[in-house]
């Protein structure tokens, strides 16, 4: 069967992976009205073939619209396959009403997504409380990982790596990339006070507070940015290196970057999930490996 690859966005990852897989890549009219609302249009034949859209989900709320009717249109134009690729999956974070009456949003658009698409990948969602994607997406969905990439930048770049993980929920990775290059972690304890405000405390660090070693924060996301700020400035008064902020999600709202780069931080380093400048890490063989193993 014949694959289409699609990007609405133009994500660079559409590009490299259709090249890398030897895929054709699809045309898409998309524009707004006037008055604000969608235009869209697929101009390729695609009856009976597997259509792929590859398209970060930051900032949702936006391209909400425009996705759905895409695979609505695909579906109308004998498209046989409509398969979304989400290199970042929005709305994870919102996995419990933390107050009565709060709106679940992982829940409702996992619903829309799951109404429109026949699978999902995506690459390190926000998995918390929810243990797996099936709790909440009912189409077929795999998660792909950006701790081989970013162990094997660690292993080409850095030669004594500590790596920190800013809160509990960063365990997972950090605990995993540690083992894969055999180097020592620590997880710090954060309290959020609010959608911007975090207090975080640093673990005992006696054994390892020696200029040898160099910090390596490891999150999911960084979006606002207060966590690697609160958690790179922890290290003004110890005797180690400046930290390296690594992030698989370069989410950075507003003035975010700006001001991670005024901290105590060495470099920021994040996937290509989300377009920005800090990319360093590449996700074409992951999610290319992902496409050609998949088991959707
Ligand atoms: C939280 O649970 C996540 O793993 C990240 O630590 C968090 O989303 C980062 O957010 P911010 O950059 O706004 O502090």
């Amino acid at each position: 069967m014949k694959t289409i690859v699609y990007s609405l966005y133009h994500h660079p990852l559409a590009q490299s992976i259709s090249h890398s897989l030897q895929f054709t890549q699809g045309h898409c009219q998309l524009r707004s009205f006037p008055d604000g609302e969608t235009y869209l249009r697929i101009t390729d034949d695609v009856r009976g073939k597997k259509l792929i859209l590859i398209d970060s989900l930051d900032r949702p709320d936006q391209k909400i619209m425009p996705l759905l009717y895409f695979a609505k249109t695909a579906k109308d134009l004998g498209a046989s396959e409509i398969q979304l690729i989400a290199p970042y999956l929005a709305y994870m974070r919102q996995d419990k009403q933390f107050f009565p009456g709060e709106c679940l949003s992982s829940r409702y658009f996992a619903e829309l997504l799951s109404s429109a698409f026949d699978s999902l990948i995506t690459i390190d969602p926000h998995l918390h409380r929810y243990k797996s994607l099936n709790e909440i997406y009912t189409i077929p969905t795999q998660v792909e990982h950006a701790t081989n990439a970013i162990a094997s930048w660690l292993q080409q770049t850095i030669n004594q790596p500590l790596l920190i993980g800013p809160d509990k929920e960063s365990k997972q990775w950090v605990s995993s990339l540690a083992k894969q290059i055999a180097c020592p972690y620590l997880v710090l304890d954060k309290i959020r006070i609010s959608d911007v405000e975090v207090k975080i405390s640093i673990p005992d660090i006696n054994q390892y507070n020696h200029p040898s070693y160099t910090p390596i924060l490891v999150d999911d996301i960084i979006s606002s940015g207060h966590t690697m700020i609160e958690a790179c400035n922890h290290f003004i008064n110890t005797k180690l290196q400046k930290p390296i902020a690594i992030a698989v999600h370069a989410l950075f709202s507003n003035a975010t970057y700006a001001q991670l780069s005024q901290a105590n931080i060495d470099r920021i380093i994040t996937s290509n999930s989300i377009t920005h400048e800090t990319n360093t890490i590449d996700m074409t063989s992951t999610l290319a490996q992902a496409i050609i193993n998949e088991d959707l």
